[in-house]
């Protein structure tokens, strides 16, 4: 029975790309793009062949009734049992062929984790109305982030982290209305951050770190109510924590660390009780750190290591329900470590080079 089903379904598709094969127009623009590229190991591209792109073509998908191409998904990285074949993952050089723009109802372009593939972003990708997935993570890409890129209003994820792109985030990247996933980590971005950044208010991560980022994080963010994850480490921000940042009701990760962030830790961003990571670990950030804590605070991670804290290490701390990993070594805290469950598993590093802290797991008092 079961068996019967899937057989019947199995026709029904073949019947389905049987009736509207792909346009030639559309099948020359997927030849021109893969002439452009060269993957020596898996020969994945010889399956794109026949006038049928829609057919058994590796990694390219089609509207049903249309034939127009919807999805061009490479991925080096994956579950493919063509990575399990061949014991490795995948490798690719060559560029992102303009041809590809004239897939006008593509929904979803991915060309991440080949390692090697080079050349700018096509400006043109930005008429691609329909577009919600945009992934060119994990290759070797430069040029800037098109000027444009807000054209892109149905974009969902914009990924191109993991390359070697330059110049500054555009300001028009604003306009992405739908954006949940923003992931430009590890390239060579400058400037700020757009002031009206949280805009973006579907935005559930925000991955920028490693970049060379300047200026303050925008007072708009605040306004972001998904966002989850907001990771700005390795750049070089300057500037303070704002009170409103601290009380972002679902933000749970926050990573400024390795900045040259300034002034006071607002209470608002430890006594929240959604805050699970917190790293501002390497900026200058000076002051008490405010005993603020409490049954309801949960730090799988809590790093304030490598800054300017003075004062005593906050008693409430030890009424924490969980402390996974803390950090405040390097700063210039003095006096008693509090006694409690959460410091029973930390070890002395978590409090080293500091002026004057004492007992256990320190010295004595
Ligand atoms: C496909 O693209 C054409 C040309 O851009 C557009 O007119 C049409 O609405 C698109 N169809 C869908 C289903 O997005
Ligand atoms: C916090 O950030 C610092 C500096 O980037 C890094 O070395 C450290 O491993 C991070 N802490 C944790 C617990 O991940
Ligand atoms: C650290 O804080 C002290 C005051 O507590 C201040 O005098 C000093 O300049 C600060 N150092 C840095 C590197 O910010």
């Amino acid at each position: 029975m079961a068996s019967s089903f899937f057989f019947l379904t199995l026709l029904l598709l073949a019947a389905i790309s049987a009736v509207t094969p792909c346009p030639p127009s559309e099948r020359a623009a997927l030849l021109s793009f893969k002439a452009a590229l060269t993957e020596p190991y898996f020969g994945f591209f010889n399956t794109w062949t026949g006038t049928d792109c829609c057919r058994h073509w590796y990694g390219i998908a089609c509207d049903p009734t249309t034939g127009q191409v919807t999805d061009v998904n490479l991925r080096g990285e994956s579950q493919d049992p063509m990575f399990l074949k061949y014991g490795r993952s995948g490798y690719m050089t060559g560029k992102i062929s303009p041809e590809i723009c004239s897939l006008s109802n593509l929904t979803s372009l991915v060309v991440a984790d080949w390692k090697a593939v080079s050349g700018e972003i096509p400006t043109c990708i930005t008429s691609l109305a329909s577009l919600r997935i945009l992934d060119l993570a994990g290759n070797r890409i430069t040029g800037k982030i098109p000027t444009d890129i807000g054209n892109l209003w149905n974009l969902a994820v914009l990924s191109l982290a993991d390359n070697a792109i330059s110049g500054e985030i555009p300001t028009s990247i604003v306009n992405l209305a739908r954006l949940m996933h923003l992931d430009l980590s590890n390239n060579q971005l400058i400037g700020e951050l757009p002031y009206d950044f949280g805009k973006l208010v579907m935005l559930s991560r925000a991955l920028l770190s490693g970049n060379q980022l300047t200026g303050s994080i925008p007072k708009s963010v605040s306004q972001m109510n998904r966002l989850a994850d907001l990771d700005v480490s390795s750049n070089r921000l300057t500037g303070l924590i704002s009170v409103e940042l601290g009380k972002m009701k679902v933000l749970s990760t926050l990573k400024l660390d390795g900045n040259s962030m300034t002034g006071p830790v607002p209470s608002t961003l430890l006594s929240n009780t959604g805050m699970g990571i917190l790293n501002l670990s390497r900026n200058g950030f000076s002051g008490t750190i405010p005993d603020v804590f409490g049954a309801g605070s949960y730090f799988m991670v809590l790093d304030l290591s490598f800054n300017n804290f003075s004062g005593r290490i906050p008693g409430s701390l030890s009424a924490s329900k969980f402390m996974g990993h803390l950090d405040l070594s390097n700063n210039h805290l003095c006096g008693t470590i509090p006694i409690g469950s959460p410091f029973d598993h930390i070890d002395a590093a978590s409090f080293s080079n500091n002026d004057c802290l004492c007992g256990n797991p320190l010295k004595t008092c």
